[in-house]
């Protein structure tokens, strides 16, 4: 079992290696990586201040049942010379991938070669990055990883805030206001139907120091505009809090009208 991370655990990373140590069972190996990976950052990105808690995160990883940590040099994973990247076509366009070109082409290289060194029969990942997981399931398919792939809920906060390793750049001003985020797409997932990106997005307007990115309302399944066939929709958003873009996701099930 691999869990890919970025390090800077908290307590949604430690849900997916329980997760995995699960499955894993008591013969089974969990091991976590932590990798903060440059090839997912664009220039300006916070790359350099991303937040680095290395001794702290192995502790986390002993207290989960974690078997074996992963902390590769950057030098290790992109040597001088390397010049072969992966690259998913379609889902990711949109979303995270619009505002952030070249994020996922990163996010899949790096995850790909997760895979063929720690060579796992299955991957554990968050629902917090929905996209994500949708694309590197995309990705297993489409170049026969053979890589089973896991995904976990998200984990929050009390007031309902996804837990981020970003979330620590947040002034105090802006944590106190972060939780509308959660609560705007709550508010679209109670709704009967309609316009659920406008139901977000006025929820949203009322914290005055959000700024939204993207709000999006895509086929769970497909990652496509919904259509006729829709069973589940996925309302995903990027919010700026000053500095800090925080992402989040509901999945929502319809009613037979409601499609189409
Ligand atoms: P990172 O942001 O460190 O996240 C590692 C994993 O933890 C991802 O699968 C993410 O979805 C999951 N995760 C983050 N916050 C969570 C929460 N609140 N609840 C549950 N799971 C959560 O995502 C990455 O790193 C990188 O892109 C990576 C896949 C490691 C490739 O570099």
């Amino acid at each position: 079992m691999l869990v890919p991370t970025m390090g800077a655990l908290h307590a949604g990373h430690v849900s997916l290696m329980r997760r995995a140590r699960r499955i894993a069972g008591e013969r089974g190996r969990v091991v976590v990586s932590i990798f903060v990976n440059p090839a997912q950052f664009g220039p300006g990105e916070d790359f350099s201040r991303y937040p680095r808690t290395f001794a702290r995160d192995c502790k986390m990883c002993e207290e989960a049942g974690v078997d074996v940590v992963f902390h590769p040099e950057a030098s290790e994973i992109y040597p001088e010379g390397f010049s072969t990247y992966v690259e998913e076509e379609r889902i990711s366009r949109g979303l995270c991938g619009a505002s952030r070109p070249g994020h996922f082409r990163g996010v899949c290289t790096v995850v790909l070669k997760l895979f063929n060194i720690v060579r796992p029969d299955a991957a554990v990942f968050g629902e917090k990055d929905y996209q994500q997981v949708a694309i590197i399931r995309r990705m297993v398919k489409d170049l026969n990883a053979g890589v089973k792939i896991v995904a976990a809920p998200t984990v929050r906060e009390g007031d309902g805030l996804a837990l981020s390793s970003r979330n620590v750049y947040l002034s105090e001003e802006e944590r106190g206001q972060a939780h509308v985020i959660r609560r705007a797409l709550q508010k679209a997932h109670d709704a009967a139907a309609g316009d659920l990106a406008g139901i977000v997005r006025r929820e949203i307007a009322k914290a005055g120091l959000a700024r939204v990115d993207y709000i999006e309302v895509l086929d769970a399944e497909t990652m496509e505009r919904p259509g006729k066939g829709t069973r589940e929709v996925v309302i995903a958003c990027a919010v700026w809090f000053g500095r800090t873009r925080l992402i989040d996701n509901v999945r929502k099930k319809l009613c037979k009208s409601e499609n189409g």
